[in-house]
Formats: structure tokens, sequence, C-alpha cells
């Protein structure tokens, strides 16, 4: 885990930054093309907490693709598609990008999208969902990319809430061992929706074409044949460039909003200050598009940068084997690598000695980037011994689009320590507060908080809900920024991210609502009661639990409900929940007042001390659910 000592500039440019942090940004400005240069770097006067580079005019697009081809990339790959699932590795230059996208623009144009409107895209990891990507940006249209493991209703819920006037999707996904149809997904989040777009273009793959309805669908690579490539649409820095639908604590996901100007500056700034790349270089997030670390890190942050960015459909492991990752960075010459500890894990599982590694020449990997979930030190110190080089945690959330807490590589790495997060992104000054709002002493848990305003790309508000934005974010710790993370920050510097506040789990580096899964399970008829927690798992880091009561006079078996109620998860919210076990237990801990206490269900879940809430109604139930939860970690 040692990075380069001595050497790091990070304190002087944190230090810089907190002195001016106008100059600060205004400086990452220049890697930007502007049409109209931004009036003001912030004005707090505007929006929820102020706005960043308000009066800038851009097309976000325009900087990620057209601009090198322009100064003589066209050349130069742009995307590597590389797919063990289909059996192909394609390499797009910036040029051909180009081309592809001012087409699939075209066509969306002649859909009737133009700036504003809202392009739901429901894809799985082909290129072109990059590129309808940027075909949107390209329009000013705002995007939402919804992540192909989620079923038809999760689907239904953004379509209502984006309020799309296209769907961009496909007629299949490709998972190990089977062929994920997804159109009969799209057409049921359809008939779901209360909002119906006005037209669909859907990517025909062979390994499955769909059915098109006539008068809706389209075929996308027709479309796009047959249309006028479009030029940049140049939009206002604070207008929005995406909505990227994530869990809330409850059901109903949030919208979580990203402007142009402010996201393009800091996700450029980001490729040379925290991974230390730059145009030409070879940069691989093994994410996925419907994820924030997909869209800041598998499209727009290397493509602004210059980057090569390298777009991966298949697992780290078994697509054909645990070498899978070291063969794609060796093949392509991947400089920096970015994955989620879940896919390290993995690898170790079934790789310990790092056999199928040593096949492979990982002379062009300087760094590995993990995010997504807490990275248990084991993991990061095997991967760091493993491959000789540095190690990077950071930490970092959909709401903010690049990293919170990390080590800076364009800085000079400083000494990383395992299990820590790393030290504040300049651009943010995080703190543990106690319970009364104040920050805590150093090695002290409490709340994990940003003082306002947040940096650029982070979320200025939520989609078309403000007042939920400052209910969720804002309210609890006034003048900062409450990330829903519970932590510490260490006498050096170090931020130590131990768990959530509230009712999100991390299940294999994918962001999880157990308070959606409880509402699926309280829909069975047989249910009375239930919570749904996040108990250990050596693999994923996290795998949902219900806990459920049942009615009093049900007869069916027990084994019969809990099976229905995986059915119905997998079915309401999606394969990615991996809800895959479910515990009739007799009563659940609650307050005398009869509020379920969830917060000490998490905390016995976590392994982590509690007291006993002095409002319990029964402290005996708690062994009871010690023993459950115990059983069900693995
Ligand atoms: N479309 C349809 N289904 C999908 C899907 C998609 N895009 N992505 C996942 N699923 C399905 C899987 O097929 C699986 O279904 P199953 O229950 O029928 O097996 C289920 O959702 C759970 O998937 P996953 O979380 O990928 O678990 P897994 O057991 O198949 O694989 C790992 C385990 C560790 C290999 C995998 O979780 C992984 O690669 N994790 C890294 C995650 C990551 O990169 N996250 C990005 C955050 S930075
Ligand atoms: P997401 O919005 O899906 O990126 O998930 C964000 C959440 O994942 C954070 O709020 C944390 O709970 C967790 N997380 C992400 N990165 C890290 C990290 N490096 N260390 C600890 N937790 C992390």
């Amino acid at each position: 885990m040692e990075g380069r000592t001595g050497a790091s500039r990070y304190d002087e440019t944190y230090a810089a930054w907190q002195r001016d942090p106008n100059a600060f940004w205004a400086e990452a400005a220049r890697g930007i093309d502007w049409e109209t240069p931004p009036a003001r770097v912030f004005d707090p006067g505007l929006g929820v907490y102020g706005l960043w580079f308000p009066g800038g005019r851009l097309n976000t697009c325009h900087n990620a693709v057209d601009r090198h081809v322009a100064a003589g990339r066209g050349e130069q790959a742009a995307i590597i598609y590389d797919s063990p699932m289909a059996g192909r590795v394609e390499r797009i230059s910036y040029g051909q990008l180009l081309q592809r996208v001012a087409k699939l623009a075209g066509a969306l144009a002649a859909l009737g999208v133009g700036a504003g409107d809202r392009v739901v895209i429901y894809l799985p990891m082909v290129p072109e969902a990059p590129i309808a990507m940027l075909a949107c940006a390209r329009l000013g249209a705002v995007h939402s990319v919804v992540f192909g493991g989620f079923a038809a209703a999760e689907l239904a819920a953004r379509i209502a809430d984006a309020k799309p006037r296209v769907v961009v999707s496909a007629s299949c996904g490709l998972e190990p061992g089977r062929v994920v149809a997804y159109k009969p997904l799209l057409d049921a989040a359809i008939d779901l929706s209360p909002h119906k777009p006005d037209a669909c273009l859907i990517l025909q793959r062979p390994e499955a074409t769909a059915a098109l309805k006539p008068g809706r669908d389209h075929d996308l690579l027709e479309a796009e044949a047959a249309a006028a490539p479009h030029p940049c649409v140049p939009v206002a820095a604070t207008d929005p460039l995406y909505i990227l639908y994530t869990s809330g604590t409850t059901g109903k996901p949030k919208g979580i909003l990203r402007d142009n100007g402010g996201h393009a500056v800091a996700l450029w700034n980001s490729m040379r200050m925290v991974y230390g790349v730059g145009a030409g270089d070879v940069f691989w997030a093994a994410s996925d598009v419907g994820w924030v670390v997909g869209h800041s890190y598998i499209v727009y942050a290397p493509l602004l940068a210059g980057c090569t960015t390298v777009l991966y459909e298949g697992k780290p492991v078994g697509t054909p084997d645990a070498g899978a990752y070291w063969r794609v960075c060796a093949e392509h010459g991947v400089k920096v690598l970015f994955t989620a500890p879940t896919a390290i894990r993995a690898i170790k599982k079934e790789d310990p000695q790092g056999r199928l590694l040593a096949r492979y020449d990982l002379s062009a990997l300087e760094a590995l980037f993990l995010a997504g979930e807490r990275c248990d030190p084991a993991t990061a110190l095997w991967s760091a011994e493993l491959l000789g080089k540095p190690v990077v945690d950071h930490w970092w959330q959909t709401e903010t689009g690049w990293t919170i807490t990390g080590g800076f590589r364009g800085l000079g790495l400083f000494p990383m320590r395992p299990g820590s997060g790393g030290k504040a992104a300049p651009g943010y000054e995080v703190v543990a507060l106690d319970e009364a709002g104040q920050p805590a002493p150093p090695g002290q848990i409490g709340s994990l908080a940003v003082r306002l305003p947040l940096p650029p790309s982070c979320l200025p508000t939520l989609w078309h809900a403000d007042g939920r934005f400052r209910e969720s974010y804002l309210d609890a710790f006034p003048g900062y920024y409450n990330s829903g993370d519970a932590g510490m920050v260490d006498a050096e510097g170090y931020v130590w991210v131990m768990s959530r506040t509230d009712d999100i789990i991390n299940v294999a580096g994918h962001r999880l609502s157990t308070g959606a899964m409880e509402e699926v399970l309280a829909s069975h008829p047989d249910v009375a009661e239930c919570a749904v927690v996040g108990v250990k798992d050596s693999l994923k880091g996290q795998v949902p639990l219900g806990l459920v009561v049942l009615k009093a006079g049900v007869t069916r078996s027990e084994a019969e409900i809990t099976q229905d109620l995986i059915g119905m998860v997998r079915d309401r919210i999606g394969p990615v929940a991996a809800f895959k076990d479910a515990q009739v237990v007799s009563r659940l801990p609650k307050t005398r007042s009869g509020k379920i206490l969830r917060g000490t269900l998490r905390k016995i879940a976590d392994g982590e001390e509690y007291v006993v809430p002095p409002t319990i109604d029964d402290p005996a139930i708690l062994d009871e659910m010690e023993g459950t939860l115990r059983a069900a970690m693995r």
C-alpha cells in the first residue's frame, strides 16, 4: 500500500484550495472549452446552496469528443470495447466516435429530442451506451441511464419520474450462462409507467433479437445510419447533463442531478489530480455504465481528458477465469485500473496465489484504485503485494460523481493506510460530526459530512425535488452536506468510512435500499411485518437478509413463503438485489411505541457494539436476533 513518501504535493495543493477555492477551480476550468466563459466561478446565491460556473456555456460532448478530433487525436482509440460475453474486441477511434455520436444525436433529434428533454438509456455494456449518453449531451438533452440488473418495476419508476421523450435500449444483455432479454422488461416498464415515451430506439444484438412495436420502436443502428449528423448544442453550465437514480431510504429512488459545467471541470481535473493520467493514456474503470463510476470513469472523465477508455462486458471471474482483469490490462496497455473491492475479493478467492496474473505482462499498469464499498485491509494488502503497485482506496458517492477522499497520483501519492479511504480531495472539507452537529475530535466516530458548498460535479439538487434534497442531505447538520456514512477523521487527516447511517446497504459494490426491499416483503399476504438488514458476506461485503414475522393463522410452510419472497424481490427490484435469504422470526425488536429498531439490527448485523435501547419493549429478543444474523453471515 505504500505510495511515494515525502514527494507528495498534496498538503500544499489542499492548502491552496482552502486559501482560495475560486482560484483553484478557475484554474481547473481552463481545461475545458467554453463557448462563453463563466461570469463567476461560484455563486452562493443561486440554486439550493449555490451553483458553479454561472453564465458559462459549453457542450460536454464537444469537450469529450469533438475537440480531441480537432486537436489531431482522431486516430487514437477513444473506446476499447472488450466483451468476453460476446466474444468481441472492438477499437473505436475518436474520429469514429464523433461520427457515431453525431449521427445518433441526429436520430434522437429526428424523434423530437431537444435541449432539456430527457432520454432514458437502458443498455448493457456495449459501445452504444456511451454513444447514446454522448449523443444526449450533444443535444443538450438529459440522459438517465438505468442499470440492466434492475427489474421492470424499477425501470418504470425511473421512466415515470424522468418522463423521457425517448428510451434507448437493446434486445438483450449477456450474463454468464444466460441471455437477459431486455425488451420484455422495457415493454413491461412502459406499461407500468404512467408516462409513456414517444419512441424507443432498440439495439438489436445477434444473441437475441426483439420484436419491435410498430410506430413506437425503431432499430437503433438503422435510425443512426439514416440520420444526418447533428452539431453540438451549447448549454448553460448550470443546465442538467444527466439524472442518475440511486437508492434512497424509501422505495422511491432519488434522482441525482448533474450539471454540465461543474461536472466537466471536476472530472477533467480529477484525471490529472486523482489518477495522474492524461491524453493518450489507457484508463479502465471495471464497473457498469449504469452506476456512477461508469458514468464518470468509463465515459465522461477519460474522454474529457483525451484518454482511451476500456468498456468491459464481463465479470472479474468466470469469463473465462480469474485472470480476466489482468488479460484486459495487459492486452490494452491499461495504465490505471479502477474497480470495486468485491471484484478483487472474487479474484483472490479463485486465484489466491496470483498464478493467472503471472501469465500477463502488467508493466504498463501503474496503479489500482478501489471504491464503491469499504475496502477491508486484507484485500487492499493482498492486491498491493500481488501487483507490486500502489493500491488506492478512495471514497465517493453517486451524489458527488468524483472522489471525496483518496490518494492523489497527480500530486504524488502519500502512504495509504489500509482500511482508510485516504485524505480529503482538494475541494472538500470533510468532518465527522457528533450528534450535536459539532466536529468530533480526531479519531472519534461521527456522521461524515462535507462543509458547504460542495465542489463542482456534486449534485446541485435532486431532479424536481429541492425539498427532498434539503431533507435528505442538508437539514441534519446546517452548513454541511450529510453523506449518510459514519466514520472518523484521524489526527493526520485520513478518513475512515465505517458504515452507513441509513437504510442503504452495499452489495458487491451495488448500492441498494433495504427500505425498498421491505416494501416488497411487506406486500406478501402472509407477512405481518418485516425488516431487511445487510449481513456481512466475505465476497460481496454485505448481502440482504429478510427477517419476517408471519401473520397469525398462516398455514403455508415457511420454506414456501421465503421462496415467494425471494422471487418477489427479484421480480420487482431485480437480480442485482442479490436477495437470496429470508428468515421467519417470532418477532422483531421494537420500541414500546411499536417502531422497529432498525438501527440496532444494523449494528448487530455489522458486528458492532450496541447499547440496548432504553425504549425497547422486550430486550430478550435481541439474543434471538444475534443468533439469526450470525448464522446468516458468510
Ligand atoms: N443485467 C442483468 N442482470 C444482471 C446485471 C445486468 N447488467 N448485472 C448483474 N446481474 C445479475 C447477475 O446475473 C446475478 O444474477 P443471478 O442471481 O441470477 O446470478 C445478480 O444480478 C447479482 O449479480 P452480481 O452482483 O454481479 O453478482 P454475481 O454473483 O453474478 O457476481 C461478482 C459476483 C463479485 C463477480 C460481481 O458482483 C462483480 O463483478 N462485482 C463487482 C461490482 C462492481 O464492479 N461494481 C461497480 C461499483 S464501482
Ligand atoms: P454509490 O453511490 O453507489 O457510489 O455508493 C456510495 C456509498 O458506497 C458510500 O456512501 C459508501 O457507503 C460506500 N463507499 C463508496 N466508496 C467507498 C470507500 N472507498 N470506502 C468506504 N465506503 C465506500
